[in-house]
């Protein structure tokens, strides 16, 4: 990127009920607070490995399904590993995981395709409990508390300044 160019940062998501979506605007709109940075926001069928290249730093939101990366989200690393791998290797990343009651295995499914591409972590994992578990609970449009809206825009925020300043 020419130095007197604003950096990008993208953040690509799926949400099935609407957890992830809250997740995903509230870093958007934390990550909006740096100036000078672009943010794109994009659902994860709508992202391509041509705008993981034209990025600085990453944010990945989604659910956890069946103990496993959602499979849309999952679907958007599997089109997209190969043809960037090598290519955007030591830029700056963070994720956040909405789960009914669990979200550990997709952030270790989640890092470990990070590492692959040799991203840098720079926050910690973000999962945020829905407390989902019921099949009615689960298929429900959900609403995400306040406080972890906030602690997404603090994420969002730090991942944008921190690109902003050249920090990582
Ligand atoms: C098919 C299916 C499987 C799920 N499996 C898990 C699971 O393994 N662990 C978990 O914590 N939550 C699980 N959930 C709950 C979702 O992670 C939870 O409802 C979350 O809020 C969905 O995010 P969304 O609102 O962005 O779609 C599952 C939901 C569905 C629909």
């Amino acid at each position: 990127m020419p130095p007197t160019e604003s950096p990008t940062l993208l953040i690509v998501y799926h949400s099935a009920t609407g957890g992830t979506a809250q997740m995903a605007q509230a870093a958007c709109a934390g990550a909006q607070k740096a100036d000078g940075l672009r943010v794109r926001l994009l659902r994860a069928q709508q992202a391509h490995p041509a705008d993981l290249l034209a990025a600085q730093g990453y944010l990945f939101a989604m659910p956890e399904n069946l103990a496993a990366i959602a499979g849309l989200m999952k679907d958007f690393f599997d089109r997209c590993y190969y043809p960037v791998l090598g290519q955007i290797e030591a830029r700056p990343y963070a994720l956040l995981v909405c789960a009914g009651s669990d979200g550990s295995n997709a952030v270790r499914q989640a890092e470990r395709i990070a590492t692959g591409w040799r991203l840098r972590k720079v926050a910690e994992s973000r999962i945020v409990c829905t407390h989902a578990q019921t099949p009615e609970a689960i298929l429900a449009p959900k609403t995400i508390a306040a406080a972890d809206l906030r602690a997404c825009a603090e994420i969002g925020e730090a991942l944008g300044q921190g690109l902003v300043m050249g920090l990582f």
